[in-house]
């Protein structure tokens, strides 16, 4: 059966910064054969691609001359167990926050940290997403992904993955070259509350719950989640713009000298990682508007669309601040989303 490929695409629903672009071709797949036609037709053949999930960790700087697929594959369902895990599978088009909900419904519970992430679950393996003291690799078994080169679907178990701070093999090697059809959760058999960031311990305390059930750690997560952080149905974002950087323990002992507020964290062998947002804020740009850009006024790592922004005013404003940054502070901040 045939594709229907749309020409010259409107993008602007498709992406959570609401940024208007289009695309040269679209198509949307609902069934993981169907990425086996995408080399059947001879102008998609030709033109780069684009995987798109939930578009909501993405940034458009113009229009993509070239097909967007949109990846639609539903599905969730008891995928077995381990000795200490349940594992379900989870389509790569269903909503993260929706299965997060479903998943403690049905006494699944184990990623409620993870609850209001915007995106869709296949894209949750890219960047390894994380929240309030966990990340997706902590509760991964496994994921399937169509090849594009072998043209076949393909297992990958989390060791392939290489999951890393925002990162795994989908954002490097792999880039552009597999595209996830289903992801499969482990979650734990025996759970126990995650509560040792600092805003889910004290979200706990102001609601005096002393023994949290996993419903008052997806409510408290969602509670801090919706205080700080846009809604981008209302306010064009996409999350963090930058990751976290990491620094060596001599350069954090330097910049501590000069700024005792820094906020940082140790990490496993002696290095810290810097609070972007700190860093943003210190360099005097929370707040700040560029043309129709600007910086969150309540999360200084949250880049928004004020309304009508292009993307390359988002990237501009995103530039400004590297330099801001790095002239200040020394630290080049790398982007969290892709870019296109
Ligand atoms: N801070 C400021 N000013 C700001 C923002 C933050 O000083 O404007 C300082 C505060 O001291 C705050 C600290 O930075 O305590 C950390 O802020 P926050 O707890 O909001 O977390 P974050 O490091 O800014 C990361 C993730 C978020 C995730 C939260 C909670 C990255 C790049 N971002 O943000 O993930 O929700 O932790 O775990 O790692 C995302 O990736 O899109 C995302 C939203």
């Amino acid at each position: 059966m045939p594709l229907e490929v749309f020409e010259r695409f409107a993008l602007r629903r498709f992406n959570s910064f609401g940024v208007d672009a289009c695309a040269r071709f679209f198509v949307r797949l609902r069934h993981a054969e169907q990425l086996a036609w995408l080399d059947e037709d001879a102008r998609l053949r030709a033109v780069p691609r684009l995987i798109l999930g939930g578009g909501t960790n993405l940034l458009l700087t113009g229009d993509f001359d070239g097909v967007v697929v949109k990846m639609d594959f539903a599905g969730l369902r008891d995928a077995g167990e381990t000795g200490d895990a349940w594992l379900i599978e989870v389509g790569a088009g269903e909503s993260w926050h929706a299965t997060v909900e479903r998943l403690l419904e049905r006494q699944r519970p184990g990623l409620e940290n993870l609850a209001l992430i915007p995106g869709l679950a296949g894209a949750a393996p890219i960047q390894n997403i994380g929240a309030y003291g966990l990340e997706l690799a902590e509760r991964f078994h496994a994921l399937t992904a169509w090849d594009f080169e072998a043209r076949t679907l393909v297992t990958m178990s989390a060791a392939e993955c290489n999951f890393g701070y925002r990162d795994s093999v989908f954002k490097r090697e792999l880039a552009g070259r597999r595209a996830i059809t289903s992801i499969t959760l482990a979650l734990p058999k025996r759970w126990e509350p995650v509560t040792h960031y600092a805003d889910v311990a004290n979200e706990l305390k102001a609601r005096a719950i002393t023994r949290p059930q996993p419903r008052d750690i997806f409510d408290a997560v969602v509670a801090i989640r919706r205080r700080k952080l846009p809604d981008p149905e209302t306010i064009g974002n996409a999350g963090s713009f930058f990751k976290n950087p990491i620094v060596s323990r001599e350069q954090h002992r330097a910049l501590l000298a000069h700024h005792p507020s820094l906020v940082s964290y140790p990490m496993p062998g002696g290095r810290f990682k810097l609070a972007a947002g700190w860093l943003i804020e210190a360099a005097g740009l929370k707040g700040a508007t560029r043309g129709r850009a600007g910086v969150y006024e309540r999360q200084a790592l949250v880049l928004v669309n004020r309304g009508g922004a292009t993307g390359a005013e988002i990237l501009a404003l995103a530039r400004e601040i590297q330099q801001k940054v790095a002239e200040k502070f020394g630290v080049w901040l790398e982007p969290e989303p892709v870019i296109v």
